[in-house]
C-alpha cells in the first residue's frame, strides 16, 4: 500500500475499506458479546488483566484504528457487563502486523493520542507465526486475507498451457481460477495454523474479506472485469512502446476472491478452530455512476508499489490510472454487475479449540 499521507496514500484512499470496518461493526460486538472468553484474560492469581489484541494486515491506518476501537469498546461491554462487581480494569495491548515493507512510521506518527492501548509494530508475513505460543486473546484481519503470498507459477511460465499473456489476473479460464485458488488455500492454511498456535484456547478470530458467490465466474464480477480493463491499459501502453511487453505478459496481481463454501471447507481442513458465524454482506452503496477517478486512486493507492517494483521507473503510473478511468468510463456496462449479489464481504467469527496437545 502507499505509504505516508500524501494525494495517493492508502491513508488518504481507503474509504472503501473503512466503510466495510464500519458496516461490519454490528456483527464484531455481537461475536465479542457472545463468543469471547473473558476468563482468557484473567490467568490464575492475575492482578490486572490485560487484552492482547492483533490486527493482522493493518497497513498504516487510519481503519485499523477504528477497527481496534470497535474491539475494545465491545470488550469493555462485555466486561462491565458480565463481571458481577468491581470490575477490575482491564489493559489493553494491540499489535500491528504487516508486511515489513510497511510504512510503519505513518503509523506510528497518527496512532490517535487519546489511545487507551499500548502499541507495537509486528512486522512479517501474516502467513507464519508471529507471536509466542497461546498469547493473543483476539485476532482480526480486515480486507488483507484476500492479498496472496505469490502469483502462482502456472500463470507466469511461458511454458505453461496456463501462461497468462496480456493480462493480469485470472479470467473465465476455469484452470487459471483453480491454480489462484489453490494458492489462496494453501495461503489461508498456513494462516489458520499460524494463529492456532498464537491464540489462546476459547480466543476468536475475526475476519472480514472480499468475496463471490460459490462457483460465479471472474467474467461476472465487476471486480474481475475491472481488472481486465487495467490490464489492457498496460497492453495499449506496451504496443505504444511506453512500457516493454515481456514485462507486462510477466505481471500479475497476487489477489483472490474467495467464496463462503470455499472459506469454510479451509476453516473446516484445518480443524484448530470452531466456526462460530460466518456472514455476507455489501455495505456499498450502489451508484449508477461511480466516481471513476476516486476509484482509480484507491487501487492506486493498492498497486503502486507492485507496480514500481516490477517495472521500476520506466513506468508513467500517471499516464497508467489517466488511461484506465478513461478506459472505465468507456466501459460503464461493467458497474451494473455491482447490482447483482455476486460480489460481496464475509466477516467470519472463529473460536479457537481446545488443543489437541
Ligand atoms: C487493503 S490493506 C488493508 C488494511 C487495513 N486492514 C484496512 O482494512 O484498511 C491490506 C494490507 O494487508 C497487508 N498484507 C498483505 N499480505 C500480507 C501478509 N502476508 N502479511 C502481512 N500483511 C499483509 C498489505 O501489506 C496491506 O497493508
Amino acid at each position: 500500500m502507499n505509504g505516508g499521507d500524501g494525494t495517493f496514500s492508502y491513508a488518504k484512499n481507503s474509504c472503501y475499506q473503512r466503510e466495510a470496518v464500519d458496516a461490519a461493526k454490528r456483527m464484531l460486538t455481537d461475536a465479542i458479546l457472545e463468543k469471547f472468553a473473558m476468563e482468557g484474560c484473567f490467568p490464575f492469581g492475575c492482578f490486572s488483566p490485560t487484552v492482547r489484541i492483533a490486527d493482522f494486515g493493518c497497513s498504516v491506518g487510519p481503519n485499523t484504528f477504528r477497527a481496534v476501537e470497535n474491539i475494545m469498546e465491545a470488550i469493555e461491554l462485555k466486561h462491565k457487563t458480565t463481571t458481577e462487581q468491581n470490575p477490575k480494569t482491564l489493559e489493553f495491548q494491540v499489535f500491528f502486523n504487516d508486511l515489513s515493507n510497511n510504512d510503519f512510521n505513518t503509523l506510528f506518527t497518527t496512532l490517535p493520542t487519546s489511545r487507551r492501548y499500548f502499541a507495537a509494530g509486528v512486522p512479517g508475513s501474516f502467513h507464519a507465526q508471529l507471536f509466542p505460543k497461546a498469547t493473543i486473546h483476539l485476532a482480526h484481519s480486515s480486507y488483507a486475507l484476500h492479498w496472496l503470498s505469490r502469483v502462482p507459477n502456472e500463470v507466469v511460465d511461458r511454458n505453461s498451457p496456463i501462461w497468462n499473456k496480456g493480462r493480469v489476473h485470472y479470467t473465465g479460464n476455469a484452470e487459471m481460477v483453480a491454480v489462484y485458488s489453490d494458492q489462496f488455500k494453501r495461503d489461508m492454511a498456513a494462516f489458520l495454523s499460524s494463529r492456532a498456535e498464537e491464540i489462546v484456547e476459547g480466543g476468536l478470530l475475526l475476519l472480514l474479506l472480499p468475496a463471490c458467490e460459490d462457483g460465479v465466474l471472474p467474467s461476472e464480477t465487476c471486480a474481475s472485469l475491472q481488472f481486465g480493463l487495467f490490464g489492457s491499459c498496460l497492453v495499449d501502453m506496451a504496443k505504444m512502446g511506453m512500457i516493454n511487453e515481456e514485462k507486462v505478459d510477466d505481471f500479475n496481481l497476487p489477489l483472490y476472491y474467495t467464496s463462503p463454501r470455499e472459506l469454510r471447507d479451509v476453516i473446516e481442513a484445518n480443524g484448530e478452530f470452531e466456526m462460530e458465524s460466518m456472514e455476507s454482506f455489501n455495505p456499498y452503496v450502489v451508484e449508477d455512476l461511480p466516481d471513476l477517478p476516486k476509484l482509480a486512486k484507491h487501487f492506486r493507492a493498492a498497486v503502486e508499489g507492485l507496480l514500481a517494483r516490477h517495472f521500476g521507473s520506466q513506468i508513467n503510473v500517471g499516464e497508467l490510472f489517466r488511461r484506465y478511468v478513461d478506459k472505465m468510463a468507456a466501459n460503464l456496462g461493467i458497474f451494473d454487475f455491482h447490482k447483482t449479489s455476486r460480489e460481496f464481504l464475509i466477516f467470519a467469527c472463529l473460536k479457537r479449540k481446545v488443543p489437541s496437545d
